[in-house]
């Protein structure tokens, strides 16, 4: 069976639309710990946090408080630089997934290029590992970056899928032609395949036409399928309030 990954960022992002400058006691919401919470225990496999090196969206605080409960399925999302290194050596997560970061992006918009830095990755890789977490790299489907991640000694790989999920119908097939040969791939070189972003609803079953998939990590939509799905429900909850007065 394919895992599901939750992606949580984006309840804190919400949360921090709101609460960035907030310093009072009362609590800030929406909660990205409770929101963990209920995804595990609807049945969710891990949890991915991605904690920016500006902090815009999680805060250290909430991995944490995350941490601290959801340790063994947690998959951290950073860059791979000295001080993130440091934080992961100290949470423990049972995952890092290493991507490229740029400050200027709203989401992680391009694969790490493995290729064009193995010599900065490979000792990033070996510290993880050596410290007993699954160390993920996140790459486009792309048939150097899959042999350099091997090179490095990962033993896992997240297939980009932005460009599938973005492909128009000319370009689906393409698209999807890339990440069945990168998956094709890594799994012949002994790694585990894992993919994720901009993954619906609607894009998931031509998505589960690629083989070897092992964990679909899903953030965006599946918090926004939450609002239409339940928005019913929290309308309801504040005019019983209102009505109970
Ligand atoms: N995997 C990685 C490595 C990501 O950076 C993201 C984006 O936060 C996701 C998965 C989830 O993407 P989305 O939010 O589009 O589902």
């Amino acid at each position: 069976m394919i895992r599901l990954g939750v992606n949580i960022d984006h309840v804190a992002t919400l949360r921090q639309a709101r609460y960035r400058n907030h310093t009072a006691a009362s609590a800030p919401e929406p909660d990205p710990l409770l929101a963990a919470r209920i995804c595990m225990g609807a049945g969710a496999h891990s949890l991915t946090v991605h904690l920016r090196e500006d902090r815009r969206h999680i805060q250290d605080e909430d991995v944490r408080r995350i941490a601290r409960e959801f340790s063994d399925r947690l998959n951290l999302e950073m860059a791979a630089t000295p001080p993130m290194v440091d934080l992961a050596l100290r949470l423990r997560p049972s995952e890092v997934c290493l991507v490229p970061e740029n400050r200027a992006e709203v989401t992680t918009e391009g694969g790490l290029d493995v290729a064009g830095q193995e010599k900065t990755l490979l000792p990033v890789v070996q510290k993880l590992r050596e410290a007993g977490i699954l160390v993920s790299l996140f790459i486009d489907p792309d048939p150097r970056q899959v042999a350099a991640s091997a090179s490095v000694r990962a033993p896992v790989i997240e297939l980009h899928t932005g460009k599938f999920a973005d492909a128009s119908p000319e370009n689906h097939k393409t698209e999807l032609a890339r990440l069945e040969k990168a998956a094709q791939q890594a799994h012949q070189l002994g790694l585990q395949v894992n993919a994720g972003h901009g993954l619906r609803l609607a894009n998931l079953p031509g998505l589960l036409r690629v083989p070897h998939l092992h964990t679909l990590n899903i953030g965006h939509s599946l918090v926004s399928h939450a609002l239409s799905v339940g928005l019913e429900r929290s309308v309801r909850d504040f005019l019983e309030a209102i009505a109970a007065s």
